[in-house]
């Protein structure tokens, strides 16, 4: 059967890929899921395996669950990597979200310079990953959730030999978020994807084969939807379907006041999701539990193990369906380099993800993906090389950051602040 190693293996969205991979068993012969971890998380990852373990034993399928802080013993001979971990814990993202704020900028996950921050501390163990995956498993594909997504994995395909796709759950949740506007099921909807990660729109939208982007559109102008905190006008205008993530470019003042508050208040989502993870793993100890908890759906993650094991599935059966992922340009998008990573609808087969032609890219977009891409390029560069002026130049070029002084005063605190997760600087 297939070998998992799953690097980030106590992190609690696992159940759902453990869940994933079990409704898939009859397609995807997995047998072996390797649980990788580090020692501070150690106490997360056994209480994780062992609900994996009543989760493979309840649906009295043949797959063994292998905890581990053995990173090299997991990767040797692994058909499949899939990497979900956050260097620095929930602390540093939480420092990621609060930096920002002190200069008055968007402090976020993986939006601006929080994700920036994030990104710096992950190259440099993505880097290393890989260099196991060349010597012990250099065939295996590198499925890659860990964020910033689309940065991570254009350092994989741009500084190393392995063999990777960059994943996201925005995609297909505005898939499903779309089906329940209209009423109808998922699997009858087909979004025309174009951009980056967590800068990704629906270019066109299809029920049935047909095109009803203006339609759509013209519903959820005239709507009030939460997940479209937007004024008609520039929806109507926009004539696409913005990702949640836009959210902090097109609204940045009224995002700001928000984090603002939460940040006195509730506390960042960092210092949240830490409550939430709290509660999740008290009921993943309780041994009578051998199914994914609901409350799992309090995370942001819903969906992802959907998008992971469907990829594995078409990668392992040469399926060449279509499905929205990171891969490398390769001239899809005419107006970025080739050699870049975006977010697209691409043909999955046993090579991998082939994306799908989409040509030159509206005005309205074109600029906006253009300088948030220059700055992931540099970001990459800085990241891989430590090197402090691109690093600079990445932060003062982006969208929510807007001034060069900020930029190095965000730059020096993350340096400071990051200093034991920054071996590069
Ligand atoms: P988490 O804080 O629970 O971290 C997951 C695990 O990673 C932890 O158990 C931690 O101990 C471990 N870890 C930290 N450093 C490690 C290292 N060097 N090697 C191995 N393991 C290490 O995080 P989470 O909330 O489960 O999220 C995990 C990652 O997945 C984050 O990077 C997050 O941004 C990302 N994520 C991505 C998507 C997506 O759409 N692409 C969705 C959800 C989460
Ligand atoms: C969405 C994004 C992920 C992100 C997550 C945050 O799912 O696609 O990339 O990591 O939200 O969720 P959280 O619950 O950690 O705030
Ligand atoms: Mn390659
Ligand atoms: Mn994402």
């Amino acid at each position: 059967g297939l070998k998992i190693a799953t690097i980030g293996g106590g992190s609690s969205y696992t159940p759902e890929l453990i869940e994933g991979f079990i409704n898939r068993i009859s397609t995807l012969p997995v047998s072996d899921i390797y649980l990788v971890d580090i020692e501070e998380g150690k106490e997360k990852l056994e209480i994780v395996a062992g609900l994996a373990e009543r989760m493979v034993k309840r649906a009295g399928v043949n797959i063994k669950i292998h905890p581990t802080l053995n990173r090299r013993e997991a990767i040797e001979g692994a058909d499949f990597v899939t990497t979900q971990f956050r260097v620095g814990l929930l602390d540093a993202r939480a420092r990621d979200e609060r930096i920002p704020l002190k200069y008055g900028c968007i402090g976020q996950e993986t939006t601006g310079a929080g994700g920036f921050a994030k990104a710096l501390r992950t190259i440099p163990v993505i880097l290393d990953i890989c260099r196991d995956i060349e010597e012990l498993s250099p065939d295996a594909w590198l499925i890659n959730f860990t964020n910033p997504s689309g940065i991570i994995t254009e350092t994989v395909l741009k500084h190393t030999k392995v063999k990777c796709i960059g994943l996201c759950n925005v995609p297909i949740t505005m898939r499903y978020g779309i089906a329940d506007v209209l009423g109808v099921e998922a699997d009858r909807i087909y979004i025309e994807y174009v951009g980056l990660n967590h800068l990704v729109w629906g270019r066109r939208v299809y029920l049935d084969g047909k095109d009803i982007t203006e339609m759509l559109i013209e519903g959820i102008a005239n709507r009030d939807l939460s997940e479209f905190p937007y004024e008609k006008e520039f929806l109507k205008s926009l004539k696409m379907i913005p990702c949640p993530y836009h959210r902090y470019y097109y609204n940045t003042d009224e995002m700001l006041k928000e984090e603002l508050e939460a940040a006195e208040g509730e506390g960042t989502r960092a210092e949240v999701v830490k409550k939430i993870e709290k509660d999740l793993f008290e009921k993943y100890k309780d041994t009578n539990l051998d199914v994914k908890p609901e409350e799992l759906s309090k995370r942001g993650g819903a969906h992802y193990s959907e998008a992971a094991c469907m990829l594995i599935e078409s990668i392992y059966t040469d399926k060449k369906d279509i499905q929205p992922v990171n891969t490398l340009n390769n001239g899809a998008i005419s107006d970025l380099p080739d050699n870049v990573v975006i977010e697209t609808n691409c043909v999955i087969d046993s090579q991998g993800a082939h994306p799908i032609n989409i040509g030159h890219i509206p005005q309205e977009i074109r600029g906006l993906i253009q300088v948030v891409k220059a700055y992931e390029e540099l970001t990459i560069e800085a990241g891989v090389y430590g090197d402090y002026d691109r690093a600079l130049q990445a932060l003062a070029i982006h969208p929510l950051v807007k001034s060069a002084k900020k930029a190095r005063m965000i730059l020096e605190d993350i340096l400071k602040e990051n200093r034991d997760y920054l071996p590069q600087f």
